[in-house]
């Protein structure tokens, strides 16, 4: 490897590292935030339905419900009753797996709330 090429190569390691520092760092500092007040994103005080919605569906459905892999479920509310959507969740439809065996009754409840009035 040249000389020049060996310079590049130590500065694109560096770069990534710092972008990796910046990253890993960034998320910490706010976590700690006192008072939280509704909408806070901090993982402490997730409720039943962001944990199940974050670790079962957002991998598909975005992190935020935006779409991904999936179809965005922002404003599900108006596009599906509180019974209609429950039976997505637990028998799944197309590509969407069924959540009966994985999530209990109250989980899939929670996440169903969950992604009818948080997800904005
Ligand atoms: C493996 C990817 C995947 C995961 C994980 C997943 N979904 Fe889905 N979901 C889909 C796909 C694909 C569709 C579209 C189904 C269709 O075309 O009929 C869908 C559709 C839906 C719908 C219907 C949307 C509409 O507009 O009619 C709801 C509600 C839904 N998902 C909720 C959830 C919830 C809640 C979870 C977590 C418990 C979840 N999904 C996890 C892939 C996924």
């Amino acid at each position: 490897m040249s000389r020049q090429g060996f310079a590049l190569l130590l500065v694109t390691v560096a770069i990534s590292c710092a972008a990796l520092w910046a990253c890993g760092g960034g998320g910490g500092g706010r976590a700690s935030s006192a008072t939280p007040t509704a909408g806070t994103k901090g993982a402490s005080r997730e409720t039943a339905g962001a944990r199940v919605f974050r670790t079962q569906c957002a991998g598909c459905h975005g992190t935020r419900g935006q779409g991904n892999l999936a179809p965005s479920l922002i404003g599900i509310e108006n596009r599906l009753s509180v019974a209609d959507q429950t039976a997505v969740v637990q028998n799944g439809r197309g590509l969407m797996p069924a959540f009966t065996t994985k999530l209990t009754a109250a989980e899939i409840a929670a996440v169903v709330d969950y992604t009818r009035t948080q997800l904005h």
